[in-house]
């Protein structure tokens, strides 16, 4: 099996799902990103990974970065800290679409709820519990059927730092696996 991984950030969660698969039978063919500073680009270099970095006309149009991705024939596309709303035109073409989002969806998604955003919302909520969610991705906003939760709690003392650490260990713990279930499961249907 084959993916490919949509991150414009630090790349934590990208670096998390390479290590996890190396070795394996499955794949990380290639990163995709749309932010030529991002730390994912260090990573891939780091590691290995080919990385293609396009920009927000190629995005909208689909010139050049469509045959790009087609190139690769991913069986998943995994968006790990990717912003930018994945269109309908690449959805159609590729069904098996799934992201992280760093809370307990429906709660703190939609556009700009993303990052260190998120977890000051939390806390500004004075929400007692929150967690990741794994789902599937539409042409909306964290819109799509959720495949995985976890939960952690958020005290009185923990400020928006505090929460993204605590999130951090869950998406560390998690994200890896549930990939893994995800891939298993489009196998069993292919
Ligand atoms: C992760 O926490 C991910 O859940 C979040 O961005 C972070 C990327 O970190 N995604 C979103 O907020 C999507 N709305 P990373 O670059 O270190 O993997």
């Amino acid at each position: 099996m084959k993916m490919i991984i949509f991150a414009s950030g630090s790349g934590s969660n990208a670096e998390n799902l390479i290590q996890y698969f190396n070795g394996s039978d499955t794949e990380v063919s290639a990163i995709f990103c749309n932010v030529e500073s991002a730390g994912v680009l260090d990573r891939a270099e780091r590691l290995g990974v080919p990385y293609k970095l396009f920009n927000r006309e190629e995005w909208k149009s689909g010139n050049r970065i469509d045959s790009i991705i087609e190139s690769y024939n991913p069986d998943l596309i995994v968006l790990a800290g990717f912003l930018w709303l994945f269109p309908e035109r690449l959805l159609a073409k590729f069904p098996h679409v799934i992201n992280i989002h760093p809370a307990l969806l429906p709660k703190f998604g939609g556009k700009g709820m993303f990052g260190m955003h998120v977890h000051e919302a939390v806390v500004a909520a004075h929400e007692t519990e929150t967690g990741i969610t794994v789902h599937w991705v539409t042409a909306k906003y964290d819109d799509g059927a959720p495949i995985f939760q976890a939960r952690c709690a958020v005290t009185a003392q923990d400020d928006a730092h505090a929460v993204a650490n605590k999130i951090h260990e869950l998406e560390m713990m998690h994200f890896p696996r549930v990939v893994e279930e995800v891939l298993k499961d489009i196998a069993q249907k292919a």
